[in-house]
C-alpha cells in the first residue's frame, strides 16, 4: 500500500499544554482512518498542523513523500479540509458558495460546472442549490460546507467532526457521501468522537486522548483488546443466590451480576454463549422475558484504556 501522509513524533504546545504529543503515524491511499477522541484530544490540532496552519514545536510531516510546509502549495491544491466550524459565505447561494470554493483550484467553466454540480448530487443538495445558508437546516449547511470542501476532487481529504449536532437523516447522507469519495480513490482522514460512525466509515482507527495515541488497529483489531468478549443480559424475576452461583460456574463465564431484575454475564471468551445460556435457563425451569447479547464497543475499550467515557 502507497504511504500518501507520513507524521513522525508530532508535538505541538500551547504554553505547558501538550495539545499534540509525539504522534506518529501514516495514512494509506485510498483508506479512510479515523481519529477517534474525546473533547480536546487533539484532534483539530493535528489536523492544523497537517495542513501548515499552525508551527510545532517537534515531529515532521510528509504528504506524498515531500515536506508539508507553509508554502507547499502544490502539495495544499491536492487536499480537501472540512472545518469543524461551519465556514461559508452567507452572501451567496448553494451553487455560488460551491462554485467559489473549487474556482480557486479548477479555472475551466465547464469542468467546474461539473465538478459542483457533482458535489451538490454527492451531498444530497439538489433541491436546495438557490437557498442561502441561514435558510437551511443545520443538516443541510453541513452538507453545504462538506460541498465547498470537496468539489475540486481533491486526492487527500481532510474531515474535522463533519456531522456533530446533525439530525440522523444528514449525518446517513454524509457518512454516505464519504465513503463513495473513498470509493472514487481519495485518501481521507476523518476525525471524531462518534464511536459508531468510525465503525460504520473507517478501515483503521487511531484512539486519542491527551494528545496521546492509545491505540491504533481496524475497529475488530481495537475491539479485541477489551477484556470482555461477550455481555448477555437477561430480564427474569426472583433469581436466587444458588441459581446465581451455578451460572458462575458456566463455561467462558467471567462475572455475573444482578440487579432490578437484570441479570448480567460479561464472557471472557467463546462462541456459543447466548446458546448455552438459554439452554441453561430452560433446564433450571427459569422464566425469561427478554435476553440479548452484546458485543463490546470502541467505547468499552476507550474506557479500559483510560477510565472514562468516550463521550461526557
Ligand atoms: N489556540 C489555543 N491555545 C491554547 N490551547 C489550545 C488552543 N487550541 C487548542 N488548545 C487546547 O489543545 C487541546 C487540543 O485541542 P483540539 O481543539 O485539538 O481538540 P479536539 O480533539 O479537536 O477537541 P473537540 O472535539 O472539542 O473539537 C485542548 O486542550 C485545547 O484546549
Ligand atoms: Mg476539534
Amino acid at each position: 500500500m502507497k504511504k500518501v501522509i507520513e507524521v513522525k513524533n508530532l508535538t505541538k504546545e500551547y504554553k505547558k499544554l501538550k495539545a499534540v504529543d509525539d504522534l506518529s503515524f501514516d495514512v494509506y491511499k485510498g483508506e479512510i482512518l479515523g481519529l477517534l477522541g474525546p473533547n480536546g484530544s487533539g484532534k483539530s490540532t493535528t489536523i492544523n498542523c497537517l495542513l501548515s496552519l499552525l508551527n510545532f514545536s517537534n515531529g515532521s510531516i510528509k504528504i506524498f513523500d515531500c515536506d508539508m510546509k507553509p508554502d507547499a502549495y502544490d502539495l495544499k491544491r491536492k487536499i480537501g479540509v472540512v472545518f469543524q466550524d461551519v465556514s461559508v459565505f452567507n452572501e451567496l447561494n448553494v451553487i455560488d458558495n460551491i462554485d467559489y470554493f473549487c474556482g480557486l483550484y479548477i479555472k475551466d467553466k465547464i469542468t467546474r460546472k461539473k465538478y459542483v454540480d457533482e458535489a451538490i448530487e454527492l451531498v444530497g443538495l439538489t433541491d436546495f442549490k438557490k437557498f442561502y445558508p441561514k435558510q437551511l437546516s443545520g443538516g443541510l449547511l453541513r452538507r453545504l460546507n462538506i460541498a465547498c470542501g470537496i468539489a475540486h476532487k481533491p486526492e487527500i481529504i481532510f474531515l474535522d467532526e463533519p456531522t456533530v449536532a446533525v439530525d440522523p437523516q444528514s449525518r446517513n447522507n454524509i457518512l454516505d457521501g464519504i465513503k463513495k469519495l473513498r470509493d472514487n480513490g481519495a485518501t481521507i482522514l476523518y476525525t471524531t468522537h462518534y464511536m459508531e460512525e468510525v465503525e460504520i466509515l473507517c478501515d483503521r482507527v487511531i484512539i486519542l486522548d491527551k494528545g496521546k495515541i492509545l491505540a491504533s488497529g481496524t475497529t475488530d483489531e481495537l475491539k479485541k483488546m477489551a477484556s470482555t468478549s461477550e455481555k448477555v443480559s437477561v430480564e427474569v424475576n426472583d433469581l436466587d443466590n444458588k441459581k446465581i452461583d451455578k451460572i458462575k460456574t458456566l463455561k467462558n463465564v467471567d462475572e455475573v451480576t444482578y440487579k432490578d431484575g437484570i441479570l448480567l454475564i460479561n464472557y471472557k471468551k467463546g462462541k456459543n454463549n447466548l446458546v448455552d445460556i438459554i439452554e441453561f435457563l430452560k433446564q433450571e425451569n427459569i422464566n425469561y422475558n427478554k435476553i440479548y447479547s452484546e458485543r463490546p464497543t470502541l467505547n468499552d475499550v476507550f474506557l479500559e484504556l483510560t477510565g472514562k467515557e468516550l463521550r461526557d
